[in-house]
């Protein structure tokens, strides 16, 4: 027997830390204990039934549904999404300049396989989505890590100044963010792009959390200039804002030849996304689904209840963010204290003390980098959010 050597590559990057803790809430569920698990990055709501008939009119149509589309997407559905980002966002891009991947994931996958070399900087604000800079570790690109959590979750332009060096090739924006829910406003997203002017450095813009806004505006950083509109590229998708996490389509609108990359390297590997949640997501981005004010009402009444909560709980100190569905409290105050025999000597622990001991889980703050803090998603029921509340606060009252 040999024992096949792995490339380097893969040796760089980690499992999904959060994709790990669903499964393992959802383990334990199966044994049949009542945990809540508050890890899941998707809403719980479902896809709108008139996105769902276009699919299944499609696939009873027979014909095209079954066949292979170009690899960057139908023509239909490149004009739709060329559409969508001028009706919403005010970005004028012609078909060529956009294109459907496999997920916003697998777009922003594309874009730094199409822009990083070995060596080259990518400046992560931190706390970050978690699969930002594993990205660009497999691509052997080196992430420069920024802390926002003094700035109220905010990249401010004094630190993209000290950040930027000849070697930067891309910063991320991320608003609303993953996993913190900060909305970033329209003055604070102008002053990264006036700190960027003269520099040969892109954005990936990643708005896949746009149309969850509930205080303030949503802002496409590539709208702020001509300047902004040339060095980004916005990344959005269908699964937040349509419940359609698993029909696994993504978008990337930007320049011309970075869309042809990102289209010369899909037609390489995954080829089209799948044909029918082409089809489904036409159908979608003709308009918001009707049920989306509804859905953002809920969203909010869940925001204020789990913020409230934790924020009620000692030492633990809860935001309120003004977008997308996480919560993203510090616990630092619990971190030397004692549950039972357990020491809680830093977030994992606290993590695995909640799950285990209260039934409860959460993500560790420290695999978004941000040690300290814990992400709980409330894309949940106002039921398994109230008593998730409750639990954490019982289980802080047994702290010694
Ligand atoms: C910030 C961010 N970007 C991208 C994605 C991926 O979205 P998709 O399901 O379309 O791949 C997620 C999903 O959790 C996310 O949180």
């Amino acid at each position: 027997m040999i024992e096949l050597k792995l490339a380097q590559r893969v040796g760089r990057i980690q499992p999904s830390a959060t994709l790990a803790l669903t499964a393992r809430a959802k383990a334990l569920a199966a044994e049949g204990k009542d945990v809540i698990a508050l890890t899941a990055g998707e809403p719980d709501f479902e896809t709108p039934d008139y996105i769902r008939d276009a699919a299944i009119d499609a696939l009873k149509a027979k014909g095209p549904v079954d066949r292979y589309t170009p690899a960057s997407g139908l023509p239909a559905i490149r004009k739709a999404v060329a559409h969508k980002f001028k009706r919403d966002n005010g970005l004028e891009y012609s078909p060529e300049q956009v294109m459907v991947n496999c997920g916003a994931k697998h777009s922003c996958f594309n874009l730094i396989a199409a822009l990083i070399d070995e060596g080259d900087e990518v400046i992560i604000p931190a706390p970050y989505w978690v699969s930002y800079p594993e990205m660009v570790n497999f691509f052997g690109g080196k992430p420069v890590v920024v802390d926002t959590s003094s700035t109220g979750f905010v990249l401010t332009p004094d630190a993209l100044k000290k950040a930027l060096t000849p070697k930067t090739k891309l910063v991320m924006v991320n608003s609303p963010g993953n996993p913190t829910g900060a909305v970033w406003s329209r003055e604070a997203q102008q002053a990264l792009a006036d700190v960027l002017r003269g520099t040969g450095v892109a954005v990936l813009s990643d708005e896949i959390y746009e149309k969850l806004v509930y205080d303030g505006e949503h802002v496409s950083f590539a709208s702020l200039s001509d300047d902004a509109y040339s060095r980004t590229v916005t990344i959005n998708g269908v699964a937040k804002a349509y419940a359609m996490t698993g029909w696994r389509i993504g978008y990337a609108g930007g320049p011309k030849h970075v869309i042809a990359a990102m289209g010369a390297l899909q037609s390489h590997s995954t080829s089209n996304p799948a044909t029918v949640s082409q089809l489904a997501t036409l159908k979608a981005l003709a308009e918001d689904p009707a049920e989306l004010p509804e859905w953002k009402r809920k969203f909010i009444a869940r925001r204020d209840v789990i913020a409230g909560g934790l924020n009620d709980i000692a030492g633990v100190n809860c935001s309120r963010p003004g977008g997308a569905f996480y919560v993203f409290p510090d616990f630092r105050g619990w971190i030397g204290k004692s549950h039972g025999d357990l020491l809680l000597k830093d977030d994992h622990v606290i993590c695995e003390a909640l799950l285990t001991r209260a039934h409860v889980a959460g993500v560790p703050g420290s695999e978004f980098g941000a040690p300290g803090f814990v992400r709980f998603s409330y894309a949940a029921s106002d039921e398994e959010i109230r008593k998730a509340v409750e639990r954490i606060a019982a289980f802080a009252k047994e702290l010694k």
